[in-house]
């Protein structure tokens, strides 16, 4: 395995402030590369959640945050000097990808991406690393699983077009590596996924967890810091020029077993309201790491338990920060001290 050598290495992360993007973003400052980093905090959800993910970026020289919408920002100015641009804005979810939300999805993920690939072309950047989702594969990314992609949301489908995009840039000499995350998680996870909202119900005045069907479903869960490990390698490894990567956390697991540990880690059962089974859900999902673990040298290396443990002590923090100090101060002194 060659690293690409740069002799200055600014990066561009689109969705900067997102959930793995700030993870991203923070980890690219560590290494020692200079970051831009772009995000409209799109306020489907909190931005104020974004806020705190990009916080300690901010205060860092090494990066820069330009609060742009893609759609309208001009890119070939913003990837002017660029080595690497990771991509990861968009519109995710695949329960807000139906109805209303469907054009929404198409813009922010195709359109979107499509303006990333041509400005990247443009401008002369090396490599775009694409964000792009185990929701491509439907119900093909089983065990014995043909693996081809077969998306049952509108959200899937957005991304395989991604996916589409990628090759028709890489025929003009682009270097695209596409990434495809299997069902991440840990701290400053999204709100709208499961981990989170269970998390916030085990709480006694939060709201209960809507369980999709039986529980007996399953995915491949993914410790962010695993994903991030292998983004920043997508980006960095000279062999890895226009191949795509499944990338999973190393074992497929239940949602009622979840359940279970996250009720576990709290010291609380979850509260579970049962909701019908969604839409454009796989039944599971098993990534395939071989070609990570070959060409990459990455592999997981966070257990469900403890990377669950991470995100628990996460929750506990945003709670602590969104109260007044005054109220914090008092939380953290031992009773009868
Ligand atoms: N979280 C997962 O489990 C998961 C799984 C598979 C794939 N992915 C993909 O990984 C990427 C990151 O996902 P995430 O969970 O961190 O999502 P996120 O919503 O937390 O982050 C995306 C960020 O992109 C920004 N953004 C969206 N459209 C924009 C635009 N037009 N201009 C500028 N900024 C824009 C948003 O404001 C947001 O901060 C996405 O491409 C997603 O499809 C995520």
């Amino acid at each position: 395995m060659s690293v690409i050598e740069r002799a200055e290495c600014t990066d561009v992360v689109t969705g900067a402030a997102g959930f793995i993007g700030s993870h991203l973003v923070d980890a690219l400052l560590e290494v020692g590369h200079c970051v831009v980093g772009i995000d409209s905090f799109d306020p489907w959800y909190s931005p104020a959640h974004r806020a705190r993910n990009i916080e300690i970026a901010c205060a860092d020289p090494g990066f820069r945050l330009e609060v742009k919408d893609l759609r309208t920002a001009d890119l070939r100015e913003l990837f002017d000097g660029a080595s690497t641009v990771y991509h990861l804005a968009a519109r995710p979810g695949v329960q807000h990808s139906w109805g209303a939300g469907l054009t929404r999805t198409i813009e922010m993920n195709v359109t979107v991406t499509g303006k990333v690939l041509d400005a990247a072309i443009g401008a002369g950047v090396d490599r775009v690393v694409l964000a792009s989702s185990s929701s491509i594969y439907g119900n093909t990314a089983a065990a014995g699983g043909s693996r081809s992609k077969a998306p049952l949301s509108p959200y899937g489908a957005s991304k395989a077009a991604c996916e589409d995009l990628a090759d028709v840039y890489r025929h003009r000499g682009l270097d695209v590596v596409t990434l495809r995350y299997f069902t991440v998680f840990g701290p400053r996870q999204r709100p709208d996924m499961a981990m989170h909202r269970l998390f916030e119900a085990t709480r006694r005045c939060g709201p209960a967890f809507g369980r999709r069907g039986s529980g007996e479903q399953s995915r491949e869960f993914t410790f962010v810091g695993d994903a991030v490990a292998a983004t920043v390698l997508a980006g960095t490894v000279a062999e890895a020029r226009g191949r795509t990567f499944d990338i999973g956390g190393g074992c497929t697991v239940s949602l009622n077993e979840v359940i279970d540990t996250v009720g576990r880690i709290a010291g609380a059962p979850v509260r579970v309201r049962a909701e019908p089974a969604p839409a454009g859900e796989p039944w599971t999902t098993v990534a395939a790491n071989d070609e990570a673990r070959a060409i990459l040298g990455w592999q997981p290396r966070t257990s469900l338990r403890h990377a669950l443990c991470a995100q628990w002590v996460w929750h506990q923090g945003i709670r602590l920060a969104s109260m007044p100090s005054v109220l914090r101060s008092a939380e953290l002194v031992p009773a009868g001290v």
